[in-house]
């Protein structure tokens, strides 16, 4: 069995998430951005990971979804700074869902990541009270995803394994 784990990361957390799955599978794999991956020919399942911008997969993960992983087996990973019971991530989940047409969804999971200073400085600024709302819970989520959420990751990933395998 050949195993692909791909992410896309502006600041880094979902790496950190792709990390910790790639450690923690048992078979021929690779882990990659998901920029370099031209296509999934030849893996028989492919974990994807990527940010959620603006409640919907980060556009780039979105197209590569709605392009490149019709009629492949895979498993999607997100990160977002909302909490994982925050009242937006069954949202943030069902728009991932609507780009995974005709995909064998083996698995999903979500975990909270660090919202990078710059993007917190920039939404505090915003004339957007949402915005601003959002820019204010930026210090919660400091040092995600930690090493707990990490763990989940790697379960995740050893879970998805055994139910494929
Ligand atoms: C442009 C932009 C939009 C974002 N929108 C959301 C959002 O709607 N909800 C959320 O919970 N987090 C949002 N975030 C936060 C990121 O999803 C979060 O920090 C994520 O862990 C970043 O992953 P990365 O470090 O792999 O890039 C946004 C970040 C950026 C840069």
């Amino acid at each position: 069995m050949k195993v692909l784990v791909a992410y896309l990361s502006q600041t880094g957390n979902t790496r950190k998430v792709a990390e910790a799955i790639y450690d923690a599978i048992e078979a021929d794999k690779e882990l990659k951005p998901l920029g370099e991956v031209e296509s999934l020919e030849g893996f028989d399942l492919a974990f994807i990971g990527f940010p959620i911008h603006a409640a919907n997969p980060a556009s780039d993960a979105k197209a590569f979804l709605e392009e490149k992983a019709r009629g492949r087996k895979v498993a999607v990973f997100i990160t977002h700074s909302n909490p994982e019971d925050g009242e937006n991530v069954a949202r943030y989940l069902e728009n991932c869902r609507a780009s995974l047409v005709d995909v064998d969804l083996v698995g999903m999971f979500n975990c909270q990541g660090e919202m990078a200073e710059a993007i917190m400085e920039f939404l505090s600024k915003s004339e957007n009270p949402r915005h601003r709302q959002f820019a204010e819970y930026a210090p919660q989520t400091k040092g995600q995803p930690d090493e707990s959420r990490l763990e989940k990751a790697r379960a995740f990933a050893r879970e998805v394994m055994e139910k494929v395998c």
